[in-house]
């Protein structure tokens, strides 16, 4: 009886502990897998902040689309047209350059309204979004 006994309780403890080893290992391989999860949501996440408004703003074209077609597509009010280099070119020459079109573009100028509606964009974010309509750089 007890020369079985001991093999049975060897086995039991063997099997326990190769439960408990077998549970480590799997945990420790699950281990990088749940990292690699969590980065790899942390990287989509990231990417998603960036195409929506990553680096602090949109693009030129998202802003132009939202917030300055509206009248420089077609001219509304007098405004100079996009694409039309010539006029707006006229416009910067009489504001000191491209700066200084853009320091009207923030201050608003006749029906041209402060930072043409986009409250949210930086000077660079206005500038991009000129220099794209005008074609000057
Ligand atoms: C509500 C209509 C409207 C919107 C929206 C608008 N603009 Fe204008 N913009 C005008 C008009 C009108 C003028 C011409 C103003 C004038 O000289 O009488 C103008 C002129 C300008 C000028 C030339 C300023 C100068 O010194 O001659 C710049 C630069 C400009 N807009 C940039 C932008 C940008 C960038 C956006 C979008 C972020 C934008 N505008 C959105 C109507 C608009």
């Amino acid at each position: 009886m007890k020369m079985l006994a001991v093999p049975a309780t060897v086995v039991a403890l063997w099997a326990v502990n190769a439960q408990a080893t077998t549970n480590d290992d799997i945990a420790k391989r699950l281990e990088p897998v749940g990292k690699v999860c969590i980065q790899g949501q942390e990287c989509k996440g990231m990417e998603v902040t960036a195409s929506v408004g990553g680096g602090g703003g949109m693009s030129a074209d998202d802003i132009i689309a939202k917030h300055c077609s509206a009248c420089h597509s077609t001219g509304l009010l007098g405004a100079p047209k996009i694409g039309d280099t010539a006029a707006w070119k006229e416009r910067a020459d009489h504001q000191g350059g491209l700066d200084g079109i853009l320091a009207k573009a923030i201050t608003g100028i006749n029906a041209m309204p402060p930072k043409g509606t986009c409250m949210t964009c930086s000077d660079e974010d206005l500038k991009g979004a000129i220099e794209k309509m005008s074609g000057l750089k």
